[in-house]
């Protein structure tokens, strides 16, 4: 079996690699060489946000990999301080820029912040329906959107988002978000997909993993691509980026995938903050 990354449709007719290469936490001066080595070695989808501080070294690197703009899938995030539409359309405009790109594959607002700006999200996201009319987003989502506020863009907008990238993992399966995006057409992107490194030892994960000869972040990543979800995983490790990429050529079968749902641990299983409550703006 060939190791080809599936593109998969979006709501608006546009594609996207299931998976791609994440670049939280990645200083600023290691940007360039490991999303240099993640398009070496197969990776053409990579999400960003102007919360990492590494966007102009991400578009540094894919101008230096000698691909065309079009092979590879850029995605950032509308920092929290830039909720307010005129604010929006600066920071987009400053997304861009820093990225040295005339339009952007997917554009997101990273978190709902419910509890700032008089609870409106809405007039943010009439602010990227604007983006993506103009054609410098190409298409655009939500981060971090929970049920109630995914219902109340469908009530108060035309648009529906094209995604929703929301922390998943094994020890938190955020099913209720997810059945939501199922029902609605809106695609799942999994943060954390293995809980920054916290699942591999788990002693379930690494009985599947030896079952089927892989490690146990290929296991968990593969758990993540059967269920339908689209990942990026971070690693600054050559070895690790590639590793991660190797997960289109084995499959889990219906035991070893009930087997990692089976360690949902609900709300006790979040790593990142609640977006009900999250509230922080960059200084
Ligand atoms: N929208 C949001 O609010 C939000 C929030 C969090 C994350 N995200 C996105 O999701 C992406 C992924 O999430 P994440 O960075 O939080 O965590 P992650 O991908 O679940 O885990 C990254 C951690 O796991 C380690 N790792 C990676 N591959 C490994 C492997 N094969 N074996 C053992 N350890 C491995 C990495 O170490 P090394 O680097 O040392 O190899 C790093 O410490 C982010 O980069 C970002 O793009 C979005």
């Amino acid at each position: 079996m060939a190791n080809a990354i599936p593109d998969i449709s979006l709501n608006d007719g546009n594609t996207i690699p299931q998976l791609g290469f994440g670049v939280f936490q990645i200083d600023p001066k290691d940007t360039v060489a490991a999303v240099r080595k993640a398009l070496e070695v197969g990776y053409r989808h990579i999400d960003t946000a102007e919360m990492y501080g590494n966007e102009a070294e991400v578009g540094r690197a894919i101008r230096e990999s000698g691909l065309d703009r079009d092979e590879v899938f850029v995605t950032s995030k509308l920092n929290n301080g830039f909720h307010r539409p005129d604010d929006a359309r600066k920071a987009f405009e400053s997304t861009l820029a820093a990225l040295k790109m005339d339009y952007i594959d997917l554009f997101l607002i990273h978190w709902p912040l419910p509890t700032l700006y008089d609870g409106d999200f809405v007039s943010t996201w009439k602010a990227l329906e604007e983006f993506q009319h103009d054609g410098r987003a190409r298409s655009i989502g939500v981060s971090n959107f929970q049920v109630a506020h995914l219902e109340r863009l469908a009530a108060e907008s035309e648009v529906a988002p094209a995604v929703n990238q929301v922390e998943v993992h094994p020890y938190f399966g955020n099913e209720e978000v997810r059945a939501y995006g199922r029902a609605h057409n809106i695609l799942t992107e999994a943060w954390s997909p293995i809980a920054q490194g916290k699942v591999l030892d788990d002693p379930t994960v690494v009985d599947v993993a030896e079952q089927v000869g892989r490690t146990p972040a290929q296991v968990v990543l593969r758990w993540h691509v059967q269920r339908g979800d689209i990942v990026f995983p971070k690693s600054t490790t050559p070895q690790r980026i590639e590793e991660n990429l190797r997960i289109f050529d084995f499959e889990l079968d219906d035991t070893a995938m009930e087997r990692i749902t089976g360690l949902d641990r609900g709300e006790a299983g979040r790593q990142g903050p609640n977006p009900d409550t999250f509230d922080y703006v960059p200084a």
